[in-house]
């Protein structure tokens, strides 16, 4: 009973579309209809510029950290990141946003960095060498995925390596038209970096 209360929260938590608020709040765009179409982080910086991006990622990151810190802040033996999951589904299909949501990744990061702020530097590591490489946020983003199972298996953390695992598919079939466009050379690259 425990566990679906705690789920439920996480799920509505992560359902806060928050690149649709700050767009229609601020600036009365809604992201859904310009560039990707998707309601992440990512998509606030390409329609509406640096602050409102940062501000979508921070807040869809800190999504998964408080969904995963909940359990514990409560005095409940549930485990976070098995809880964070539901933020990550919520944020995927946000029952507030016509279940069209974003693709898992600032999320998935927000609950490492409530449970492992270490490996969440190395993911940020990741992300940005592999972005200054192939200047691409998709690819960065699925490779990031792939390198934190492989080092949760490392650090012999075997329920992460579970969990991250099934963030990471997520991840990668919420990024199946971006691998399409990579394939066909048409994924837009960024020009900042
Ligand atoms: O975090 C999402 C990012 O990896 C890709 O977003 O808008 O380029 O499809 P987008």
């Amino acid at each position: 009973m425990e566990f679906i209360k705690f789920a439920a929260i996480a799920y509505l938590l992560g359902s806060i579309p928050t690149g649709l608020l700050v767009g229609k709040l601020f600036y009365n765009v809604d992201i859904r209809e310009h560039g990707s179409g998707n309601l992440g982080g990512t998509n606030a910086f390409r329609v509406l510029g640096v602050k409102p991006g940062l501000s979508v990622t921070v807040a869809d990151i800190l999504k998964g950290t408080v969904a995963a810190a909940l359990p514990l802040w409560m005095g409940t033996e549930l485990n976070g990141v098995i809880i964070g999951i539901f933020a990550v589904i919520g944020h995927m299909y946000p029952v507030f946003a016509r279940f069209k949501g974003g693709k898992a990744v600032a999320t998935s990061g927000g609950i490492i960095l409530g449970v492992n702020p270490l490996l969440f530097g190395i993911m940020l590591l990741t992300f940005f060498v592999t972005l200054y490489i192939s200047k691409y946020v998709s690819l960065s983003s699925m490779v990031t995925g792939v390198v934190t199972v492989a080092v949760t298996i490392i650090q012999q953390e075997f329920l992460l390596t579970a969990v991250v695992s099934v963030l990471t598919a997520f991840v990668i079939y919420r990024h199946r038209t971006n691998i399409i466009r990579i394939k066909n050379r048409e994924e837009p690259k960024i020009t900042w970096m």
